[in-house]
This record gives C-alpha cells, sequence and structure tokens, in this order.
C-alpha cells in the first residue's frame, strides 16, 4: 500500500520550496533543509525519479515564485543538497541550464539523482543491528526499508508495528548472513498464515510452514492458526506466488517431523511464547536446531520484558538469555538490547487498544514487553 498520497509529497515540495527561497541558508532554514533531505518522503520522490517519471504528482509548480538570481538558487542548492559550495563547472552548468530554459526543480532533480548526493545518503549512520530488541531506527535505514516497502507494507513511521518489523527484519538478517538464496530450503515453525512465507515462496527454493492449526488459534484474533490454509493456501496470499514452492503441514513445532539437516533456514515469528513457558520454547528451539544443516540460521522473533513483573506468554531477559544458550547454536551477534534506554515510548495497552500504532512497546497490565530479534548460527 502506498506510503504517502500526493498531497503529502505536494506538503513536502512546498516546504522545501518555502526554505529554499531566498539568497542565503538562515540555521533555521539549514535545518529545515537537513529534515526534510532525510525524509522518507524524500526518498519516495527520489526513487520515482530513479524510475525515471516525473514522480509523484507534478515537478514543484512554485519555482517561479522562488525569489533570487537563477546564480544564487544554484548556490543554495549545491549548499543543501551536496553539502559544500558549489564549484565554478556546476555553478557555469546549472546556471547556464537556467537560463536556457530549464526548471529549478529540473536542477534540484539531477543534483538529487547524482553520485555524489547518493554517497552523502550512504555516508549517514544507521541501525544495522541483527539481534536487537524491536528498533524503530530501522526506519530510518534505506536498506531495511526497500525490504519492507517490497513487502507490500506500509513505510511511514506513524504506521510503525512489531509485526512489519518482525517481517523485514527476518529478510534483512537471512540476507545480510548470506542464507536466503534461491535454491534456500526454509521452514517456520508457529506459522499460522503470515505474509512473510507468500514473499519467501517468490525468493527461495522450498518454504514449509508449519502450525498446530488448533485450538484457541483458529478463532483468536486474526485466526492466525486457521486451519482452512492447509486446503486453500493460495486463499490466504496477499500477493501471486510460486504456489509449487510453499507447503503447509499441521505439526507441533516441539516435535518437527523432519530429518537432521534439512534446512537452511528455520525461523519463529510471535509464538514459540505460546507453545507451554520455558520448557515448551527450548524444546522447540532444540528441534529448530536439528532440523539446521551447519551453518543454516534460525531466527526467533518473541516477547521481551522491559518492565515489570512476569507475565504468561513473555519472556524476562534471563529467561531469553536461556533460550539462546543451546547446544549447536552461536547468536550472530550480541543482543542490541538497549534500545529502549535510547527511545522514549508509551507503551500500547494490549488489552484496551490493540491495534493503535505506532506500536513496538506494548503492555498488559504492568507488564510492558516488545519483540526481540535474535538470529542463530547452527555449527558443527
Ligand atoms: C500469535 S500466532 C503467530 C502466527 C504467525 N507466526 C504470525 O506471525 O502471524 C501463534 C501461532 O502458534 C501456533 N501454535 C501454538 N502452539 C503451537 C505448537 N505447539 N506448535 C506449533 N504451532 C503452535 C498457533 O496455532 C498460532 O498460529
Amino acid at each position: 500500500m502506498p506510503a504517502f498520497d500526493a498531497r503529502d509529497i505536494r506538503s513536502l515540495q512546498d516546504a522545501f520550496w518555502d526554505a529554499l527561497a531566498g539568497p542565503t541558508l538562515s540555521t533555521h532554514r539549514r535545518a529545515l533543509l537537513s529534515r526534510l533531505l532525510s525524509s522518507p518522503e524524500l526518498n519516495v520522490i527520489r526513487a520515482a525519479w530513479k524510475a525515471g517519471g516525473q514522480g509523484v504528482g507534478q515537478d514543484p509548480t512554485r519555482s517561479d515564485e522562488a525569489s533570487g538570481t537563477d546564480e544564487g538558487f544554484v548556490r543554495v542548492a549545491y549548499e543543501c543538497l551536496l553539502g559544500r559550495p558549489a564549484d565554478e563547472g556546476g555553478l557555469h552548468h546549472y546556471a547556464a541550464a537556467l537560463a536556457a530554459g530549464e526548471t529549478r526543480a529540473g536542477v534540484l532533480r539531477s543534483l538529487a539523482l547524482s553520485d555524489e548526493f547518493e554517497q552523502r545518503a550512504r555516508g549517514v549512520p544507521q541501525d544495522t543491528q541483527l539481534c536487537e530488541l524491536a528498533n524503530p531506527a530501522k526506519w530510518d535505514n534505506e536498506e531495511w526499508l526497500a525490504i519492507l516497502r517490497d513487502l507490500g507494507l506500509a513505510d511511514d513511521k506513524l504506521s510503525m508495528h512489531r509485526k512489519p518489523y518482525e517481517f523485514t527484519q527476518l529478510v534483512y538478517g537471512c540476507r545480510r548472513l548470506g542464507v536466503l538464496r534461491d535454491d534456500a530450503s526454509i521452514v517456520s515453525v508457529g506459522a499460522g498464515h503470515e505474509m512473510i512465507l507468500y514473499w519467501l515462496a517468490n525468493h527461495a527454493g522450498r518454504v514449509i510452514a508449519t502450525d498446530m492449526y488448533e485450538g484457541a488459534w483458529q478463532n483468536l484474533q486474526g485466526r492466525e492458526g486457521d486451519p482452512d490454509v492447509l486446503a486453500r493456501p493460495w486463499d490466504y496470499a496477499p500477493f501471486p506466488y510460486r504456489r509449487e514452492r510453499l507447503t503447509f503441514m499441521k505439526m507441533d513445532g516441539r516435535r518437527l517431523a523432519f530429518r537432521d539437516r534439512a534446512f537452511d533456514i528455520a525461523y519463529s515469528l510471535s509464538s514459540i511464547e505460546h507453545f507451554g513457558g520455558m520448557s515448551g520454547a527450548v524444546a522447540t528451539i532444540r528441534e529448530m536446531a536439528r532440523v539446521l544443516r551447519p551453518g543454516g540460521v534460525l531466527a526467533l522473533a518473541t516477547e521481551y520484558v522491559l518492565a515489570g513483573p512476569p507475565h504468561e506468554e513473555t519472556f524476562q531477559p534471563d529467561e531469553i538469555a536461556e533460550l539462546i544458550r543451546q547446544p549447536g547454536l552461536e547468536l550472530v551477534e550480541p543482543v542490541d538490547e538497549s534500545v529502549y534506554r535510547r527511545y522514549s515510548y508509551a507503551p500500547i495497552d494490549l488489552y484496551r487498544m490493540p491495534y493503535q500504532t505506532p506500536h513496538v512497546v506494548v503492555r498488559f497490565g504492568d507488564t510492558v514487553f516488545t519483540t526481540v530479534m535474535l538470529f542463530l548460527r547452527r555449527v558443527q
């Protein structure tokens, strides 16, 4: 679904032109431009330009209103887009182009599509951790956002939610670890009919979804354990997929009916906390490790308590540490558990407002928790 409509883009363009107007950059306008240049909206505009179109809507129409000489405009555009004074060659080139009828919007487009701007954008520090608590900083990471958008999910920060985070982080991590390939074999445990299965079927060799598909989950919330998916998986597909590559199987995650070392990736999202406390979760992780080939990756998303008393279907930090410590598995990197010492947050009350967003930190009563994402490598 598109995250921005043409009106959002229009507002950005208007703000951009307001900030650019005039021959010099005040501190105030410089700060405003810096925010605009690092906004997701600008990325949407640049992506559309790159794709060769006018982009979203039309070029800014307010260029004629922008004050100042053409040369002054080029100087300001260089400073804000490339972060340096215009060189003589560039200044001459663009001033001449403007004199010959090029629009100011056209000059901005050329600068924004230049290799130099691309390099500058790449130089912005980003959070790239794989093992971490659901991390709002990922919504500023272009590589990560490209995956989110490819999944067809909204990329604006107000729609931030743990579910899209889990799907995107799973793909991001498996790609970075080099295990997500077109011939990869993948098993999902407690899969329900999660949309990422269908995406993976289009990007991997074989995907097997396993779940009990019985009990309360048949009717709870989004009917995540709906057994009808076993007979008609295509009815749950959010987009066309390679049907022959995706199989759904009724199976207990604590006793996987697969041979040892059969998969490149074994993952489970928001499920093991429902498998019968620590003993059910540990049994499942051990089973997932058993069916992984050496070098294969186990990816896990589960509930991590940030504050407050123990609550069923969540894990305290020391329990997460215990879950990780299983024979034959190694964390690919230390877990960044300090994310919420860097962010302020207002936990969403899951009993009263389950669908509110942004939704990254939540609570059941006094127990405040979020998602922890873990990637472990199967060693020999
Ligand atoms: C919260 S849902 C998550 C579903 C899916 N992973 C998603 O993210 O949409 C938990 C799932 O775990 C399944 N489940 C519960 N106990 C299980 C078990 N012992 N083995 C396998 N699946 C189980 C439920 O049927 C349900 O589909």
